[in-house]
């Protein structure tokens, strides 16, 4: 009698070619760049295909698109401003119209600006809050329409909610709504079995923390010092957290928020 192993060849031969997301379709929201682009091409690299948003970076996104599509996936570029309405709505419809439906929704894009107190101005206000947080709500609400059983959606917060570092009030205002966010919409779509949660990524090198200065700064090496595994975030350090919640390995987790920092606390 041929005895079985768990893990024979063709068995892990046929786990390796199950893709997690295989027939999935997402949209992820500011993939342009920094760690929206790595997610999506981590959610491509599992089988989905993926609604490349930008709102100015339509050459970063189209380069995003090549990148997957030369390695065999399936991806789409589109422009919109997600804290308008119609573009919101428009960049849920270019899911629907290019792939039939939608899967997995996750809410990258995010601006910060860091200013102390007497700096805050009407116009900072509203503007980091219309793309961090009504953004949020309007790409949500548009995509709620068409996300089924099975469904999930990532908001990406940040560490700063947990951390409250100072000169970041606006910012972090943002993110503290948007983990407020996640575990409301959990009760709002959990009946209709669609999941919600935060992955909050500590300090990571990307084109906009480059381009803000903070690394390289005294303010980065404030935070690595206290971070347990001693680093900056990698891009892919939360896109494989974010590929995680996407999939059914996290089938029973949902209203959860998550800080993906090395143990920075
Ligand atoms: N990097 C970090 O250390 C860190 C830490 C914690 C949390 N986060 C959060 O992670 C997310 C991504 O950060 P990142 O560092 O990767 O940022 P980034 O490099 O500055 O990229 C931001 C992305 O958001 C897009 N975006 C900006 N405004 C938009 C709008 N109105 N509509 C649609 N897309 C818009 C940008 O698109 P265009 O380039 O096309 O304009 C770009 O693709 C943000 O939510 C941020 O708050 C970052």
């Amino acid at each position: 009698m041929q005895s079985q192993h768990l893990y024979d060849t063709g068995t892990l031969e046929k786990e390796i070619n199950m893709s997690k997301l295989k027939g999935k379709v997402a949209v992820v929201t500011g993939a342009s760049k920094g760690i929206g682009a790595a997610i999506a091409k981590s959610l491509a690299a599992e089988g989905a295909s993926v609604v490349v948003n930008y709102a100015s970076s339509k050459s970063g996104a189209e380069t995003v698109v090549a990148a997957i599509t030369s390695a065999g996936g399936k991806a789409v570029a589109v422009g919109g401003d997600v804290s308008k309405a119609a573009e919101a709505q428009g960049i849920i419809d270019a899911a629907i119209k290019n792939y039939g439906r939608l899967d997995i929704l996750v809410n990258n894009s995010g601006v910060y600006e860091f200013s102390p107190l007497e700096g805050v101005t009407e116009d900072q206000f509203h503007k980091v809050f219309n793309i961090n947080v009504l953004g949020v709500l309007l790409t949500t609400q548009a995509a709620a329409k068409h996300l089924g059983e099975g469904a999930s959606i990532i908001n990406i917060g940040s560490g700063v909610s947990s951390l409250t570092p100072p000169n970041s009030a606006v910012y972090t205002a943002t993110k503290g709504a948007l983990d407020a966010i996640t575990g409301v919409l959990a009760k709002e779509l959990g009946p209709k079995k669609i999941r919600v949660n935060s992955v909050n990524p500590g300090i990571v090198d990307t084109e906009g923390t480059q381009s803000a200065g903070f690394i390289g700064s005294d303010f980065e090496k404030g935070l690595v010092a206290i971070t347990p595994l001693g680093r900056v975030g990698q891009v892919d350090d939360i896109a494989s957290a974010v590929t995680f919640f996407a999939s059914e390995d996290a089938k029973w987790i949902t209203g959860e928020r998550v800080i993906v920092g090395g143990g920075l606390r």
